[in-house]
């Protein structure tokens, strides 16, 4: 059991849970991830390692409440307790040193590349941040990652601030092939597809860290299963981070689809049971 100790709204459907974790607070690496489940009949799902407080033992996780099991994540209080924590989980991010880095993030992928912007500085790269959101009041997180990069742009897609349009476009908007050694990308699938293609020849190494279907963490049971070039890859144990020039992205778009109806389903149960659901 870890309890929750602070909690904070970033934005309409984005919070910030600050959990006791003592163990996982002194071993994790940024890139890396942890497997929660907020109740004991719950269904295990994989959250980002965001941020760490070696004071407080704690870990921060920021999670978008999309459909059941995130929902009864951020219904947790100060004070209440998720079932399980597991962590740190999969392989930490790729660094180097003395480069130009890109990191690019939509949504709440941004939490994602908070850590891993904030660790290439530290391994002394220059680095530049493009962060996407659908609107100004949709972003997260500007603060910090100001403090932790020495480039950060925003892109949103009504143009409400930043640059109107995506992060691909924005990064094509200022910059050429060349310009940066090494980058890397976190979002949607369409996204991290669209930047892995829009940069192939551009002589950069570019990372993509991936989102599939995760179940046990533990290279087990094959639910996370991806194609990076010829070769069949688990995320949770070999990733999530791989080559995004090589990563078969219609492959894990067609099997994070496959479980959608279902999910649909228990949303609706759940939407029903917080009284939400008319009638
Ligand atoms: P559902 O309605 O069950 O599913 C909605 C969609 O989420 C599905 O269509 C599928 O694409 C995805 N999904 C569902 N179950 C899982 C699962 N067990 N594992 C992975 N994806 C699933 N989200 C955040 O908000 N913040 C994060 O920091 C974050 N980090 C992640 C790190 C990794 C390594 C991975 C693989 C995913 C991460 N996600 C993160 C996505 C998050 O795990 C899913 O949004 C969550 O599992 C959805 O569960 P649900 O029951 O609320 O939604
Ligand atoms: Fe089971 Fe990766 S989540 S093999
Ligand atoms: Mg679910």
């Amino acid at each position: 059991m870890n309890k929750v100790l602070a909690k904070k709204q970033l934005g309409p459907e984005v919070f910030q849970l600050e959990i006791e974790a003592p163990r996982i607070q002194k071993r994790w690496k940024a890139g890396q991830f942890v497997i929660i489940r907020p109740n004991s009949n719950s269904e295990r799902i994989p959250l980002t390692l965001v941020q760490s407080d070696a004071d407080r033992e704690s870990i921060t996780i920021v999670i978008q409440a999309i459909g059941n099991t995130t929902k009864e994540t951020v219904e947790k209080e100060p004070g209440d307790f998720l079932v399980d924590v597991v962590g740190p989980l999969g392989e930490a991010a790729s660094m180097c040193e003395g480069q130009r880095v890109v990191c690019m993030a939509g949504g709440v992928g941004v939490a994602e590349v908070l850590p891993v912007a904030s660790a290439f500085r530290e391994a002394g790269n220059h680095v530049t941040a493009l962060c996407g959101a659908r609107s100004d009041g949709l972003r997260i997180l500007d603060a910090e990652l100001k403090t932790s990069v020495d480039d950060l742009r925003w892109a949103t897609d009504d143009g409400s601030f930043g640059f109107h349009g995506n992060v691909l476009q924005l990064l094509q908007s200022f910059a050429q092939p060349g310009d940066f050694g090494v980058g890397h990308v976190i979002g949607p699938i369409p996204m991290m597809k669209a930047v892995a293609n829009a940069t192939r020849d551009w002589g950069m190494k570019m990372y993509a860290s991936l989102n599939p279907v995760m179940i046990d963490g533990t290279g087990m049971c094959g639910g996370c299963r991806v194609t990076v070039g010829d070769k069949v890859k688990f995320a949770c144990v070999d990733g999530p981070e791989f080559d995004a020039h090589l990563v078969d992205f219609d492959e894990l778009a067609r099997r994070n689809r496959a479980y959608r109806e279902m999910e649909q389903r228990v949303l609706a149960d759940h939407v029903c049971r917080i009284g939400l659901g008319g009638a």
